[in-house]
C-alpha cells in the first residue's frame, strides 16, 4: 500500500503537527518515507525532517517559515485550527487567513501533480446558504483587506469556528478550478467528532448531547489516525483524479442527515 501511495522521498509540509490529526498525519507520512516538514506554535516531539515554529496567526512567522522549508514542496496538509473558545478573529486567523495565507505561499514551490488537503469540518454545514458572501470575503485581493472585511462583519463571523469552515469549505471548491491548470489538486476533509485534545473545547462549549448527535449513524468518536488516513489518501498519487472535493470522514452523517434517516433535533437541542 505505501508504494501504491507513492509518499517515498516526497517532500511534505504539515502544518499542526504537534497534536491530534496533525500529529497523526505527520507520524504516519514518516513511515511511509515522506520527508516530513512539520509546523506549529507547539515544539513537536515527532522525528521529523524539520520543524519550525509558526504562529498561523502571523503572516511573517508564516513567510518565514515558507522561506526556511523552501521548495520544491510535493504535498501540504492543513491541519492545525483552533476551537471557538478562542476569540473569534483569533479563530479566523488560524483557521482560514492563515491557512489559506500559507497555502498561497507554499503553491509557488509546487510542480504539476503537487495536492494540498485542508481539514474542514461538519461545523460548517451551513456553506451552502450564502456562497456568494464566502466567496466575496475569498476573493479579497491580500491578506490585510480580508482581515479589515472580517472586523467589518462581527454578525456574519459569529463565534468564529463555524464560518472559518465554511470558508475553508467553499475556498477549496473555489481554487480547485484554478489550480488544477496548474496541475495542482486541493481537497478538503470534514471529520465527524474526533477524540483530540480540541474536544475538551468542544464539551466546554457545546453539550454533550449534540456532539453525540453528529456521531450518527455510527454512534462513536472517530480517532485521530482516522482522519488522518483521508488527508494521505486525498494528497497521495492514488486521488490523481481528485479535486475540489469535500470529503465527509462522519462515519455516514451527512449522507444519514441527506437522506433523513439521521435525527438532527438532537443537534438543535430538541
Ligand atoms: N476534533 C474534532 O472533533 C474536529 C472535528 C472537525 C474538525 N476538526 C478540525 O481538525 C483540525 C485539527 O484539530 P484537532 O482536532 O486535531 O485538534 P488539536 O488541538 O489536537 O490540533 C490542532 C493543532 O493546531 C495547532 N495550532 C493551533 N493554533 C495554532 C497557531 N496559531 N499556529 C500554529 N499552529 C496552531 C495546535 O498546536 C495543534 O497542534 C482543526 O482544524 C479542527 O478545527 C476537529
Amino acid at each position: 500500500m505505501a508504494d501504491l501511495l507513492n509518499y517515498a522521498g516526497k517532500r511534505v509540509i504539515v502544518s499542526g503537527c504537534f497534536s491530534g490529526m496533525g500529529e497523526a498525519t505527520a507520524r504516519t507520512l514518516v513511515s511511509i518515507g515522506a520527508e516530513v516538514h512539520g509546523i506549529d506554535y507547539k515544539q513537536t516531539a515527532l522525528s521529523l525532517a524539520s520543524f519550525t515554529n509558526v504562529d498561523l496567526r502571523d503572516p511573517a512567522s508564516i513567510d518565514a517559515a515558507v522561506a526556511k522549508i523552501g521548495g520544491p514542496v510535493d504535498a501540504l496538509f492543513n491541519c492545525a485550527g483552533l476551537p471557538q473558545t478562542f476569540p473569534p478573529l483569533e479563530v479566523m486567523k488560524v483557521n482560514f487567513l492563515g491557512t489559506k495565507y500559507l497555502t498561497e505561499k507554499v503553491i509557488p514551490l509546487m510542480r504539476p501533480g503537487s495536492a494540498i488537503a485542508s481539514i474542514s469540518s461538519t461545523a460548517g454545514l451551513g456553506w451552502s446558504r450564502h456562497v456568494p458572501l464566502l466567496i466575496e470575503l475569498i476573493s479579497q485581493p491580500d491578506y490585510a483587506t480580508a482581515l479589515k472585511w472580517l472586523e467589518a462583519h462581527p454578525d456574519e463571523v459569529r463565534e468564529g469556528y463555524s464560518f472559518s469552515k465554511e470558508l475553508i469549505t467553499v475556498w477549496t471548491m473555489f481554487v480547485s478550478s484554478k489550480l488544477i491548470k496548474q496541475g495542482i489538486r486541493i481537497n478538503c476533509t470534514l471529520p465527524g467528532p474526533t477524540e483530540t485534545p480540541m474536544m475538551k473545547d468542544f464539551l466546554s462549549a457545546t453539550p454533550e448531547t449534540v456532539i453525540d448527535a453528529a456521531t450518527q449513524p455510527i454512534n462513536r468518536r472517530s480517532t485521530a489516525l482516522e482522519q488522518a488516513y483521508p488527508l494521505i489518501f486525498l494528497n497521495s498519487d492514488l486521488a490523481s483524479y481528485v479535486n475540489g472535493v469535500v470529503f465527509p470522514a462522519d462515519g455516514g452523517f451527512m449522507g444519514g442527515v441527506t437522506t433523513g434517516q439521521v435525527d438532527i433535533r438532537a443537534m438543535m437541542g430538541g
